[in-house]
């Protein structure tokens, strides 16, 4: 009896509670911008992938909030040797650049047939590099104008297709409330990657762009600075603050929340936080394509949004990739859509009776998505922006002549992309 119980109890420690031991649970880190909204779906998210993968726990880590200071963490993490993260959060314009860096696991060959058929194509694309496909897009952003739709109404004013519609309506209201506190027209201009969309933004409006499709900069310098001297005089008129070159994307969309502009270019994420239940604007809100110039092309927001890659250095290559799967499905993105101000990247949700009853500007978000632009996609992108940014920002605070600024941005990025050559 001693015996048979002495092999058991071997029996027990070599075998399964043995090995147990020795695989131990396996873990995944997944990192990730921390969610604005009601409540962060992520964490439930994750809860359920590791009910379905009893061996595996998930640790969700927070990225700092802006675009560049998340590319910065990332950029130092993974020239190291074990970046510590295996599935990770990605702005849209930096797929190609991290491939080419060899820090993303091709995900090419595990897909199915079909499998990227209902994403919106721009985002499939900026997920492309190569003909390989890097990462599986999670949400989808485009820029839009919010404007206060009870003070449009109170003066008769429906929403500005044009820059000057925009301008006149911030005068008029602003007389007619004779409320100092009241600003007109929120974007941002902090010197970040935010700068740049809005600039791109204005650039299009004015029928031009940044990187020509062969590659020259700045294809038409005069349009460009007009466009760039145009947003110096938004700022320099008052009809947006003085404090617009220190906006981003949070800071615009608090003094909007608040009640203290008429007009506000954001993303889709706004929306919900002033529909939440104490927002002070709740229930005044409307969104509109962002404005054109007169006789110029209509207004076109820049594309944006987030994507999730796996790190080729990952321990657990096919685990990530299950976790990015699970992320990016259907439900999961219906499930971030409901609980949180994301929007999907699937085109099916946009239109799903259950969302839209609580979200019941999407299909509008759709439309303006499809027509969203994107920034240059070239693996060359965050060169291209952090040397514009400067120029920008110091047209943005008067310290430059735009037509100046134009030139010096110029010359920089031709060194630099010729070095590159
Ligand atoms: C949002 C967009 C991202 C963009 C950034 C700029 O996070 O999703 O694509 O680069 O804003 O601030």
């Amino acid at each position: 009896m001693r015996r048979l119980l002495l092999v058991l109890w071997v029996a027990v420690l070599s075998g399964c509670g043995g090995s147990a031991l020795e695989r131990g649970p396996v873990t995944l880190v997944f990192k990730y911008a921390r969610i604005l909204g009601p409540a962060d779906p992520v964490p439930e998210l994750l809860r359920e992938f590791e009910a379905a993968h009893p061996n595996v726990r998930v640790r969700g880590e927070a990225l700092p909030w802006t675009s560049d200071e998340q590319h910065q963490f990332y950029v130092i993490n993974l020239e190291g040797r074990s970046p510590g993260f295996d599935v990770m959060m990605l702005d849209v314009i930096w797929v190609p650049e991290f491939a080419r860096a060899g820090w993303l696991l091709d995900l090419t060959p595990g897909l199915h047939p079909g499998e990227l058929a209902p994403y919106f194509p721009s985002t499939v694309e900026a997920a492309t590099d190569h003909g390989r496909v890097w990462a599986l897009p999670w949400n989808m952003n485009v820029g839009l104008l919010y404007y206060r739709a009870d003070l449009l109404g109170k003066y008769g004013l429906a929403p500005p297709e044009t820059f000057d519609e925009l301008a006149r309506q911030v005068v008029r209201i602003r007389a007619g409330e004779r409320d100092p506190a009241l600003d007109g027209y929120l974007w941002q201009a902090k010197q970040y990657e935010g700068l740049v969309v809005n600039v791109l933004e204005a650039f299009w409006a004015n029928g031009t762009r940044l990187l020509a499709d062969d590659g020259t900069l700045f294809p038409e310098p005069g349009r460009a600075a007009e466009a760039l001297g145009f947003l110096r005089g938004l700022i320099a008129s008052g009809v947006s603050p003085a404090w617009t070159p220190a906006a981003d994307e949070e800071l615009s969309r608090r003094a909007f929340g608040d009640g203290r502009a008429v007009f506000l270019r954001n993303w889709p994420y706004a929306m919900d936080l002033f529909q939440a239940r104490d927002s002070p604007v709740r229930g005044r809100v409307g969104i509109a394509p962002l404005p054109g110039f007169a006789g110029g092309p209509r207004g076109a927001g820049s594309t944006g949004g987030a994507h999730l890659g796996v790190s080729r250095r990952s321990r657990h290559p096919e685990l990530a990739v299950d976790l990015a799967r699970f992320l990016t499905s259907e439900r999961a993105q219906k499930a971030i859509a409901l609980g949180a101000a994301l929007s999907p990247t699937r085109e099916v949700l946009y239109h799903d009776p259950g969302l839209v009853r609580s979200r019941p500007e999407l299909p509008a978000l759709h439309a303006l998505m499809r027509a969203g632009r994107s920034r240059p996609v070239t693996p060359y992108y965050l060169l291209l922006s952090s040397t514009v940014q400067p120029e920008f920002s110091a047209v943005l605070v008067g310290l430059k002549a735009p037509a100046r600024a134009i030139g010096d941005a110029r010359l920089r990025l031709s060194h630099f992309l010729d070095a590159l050559r």
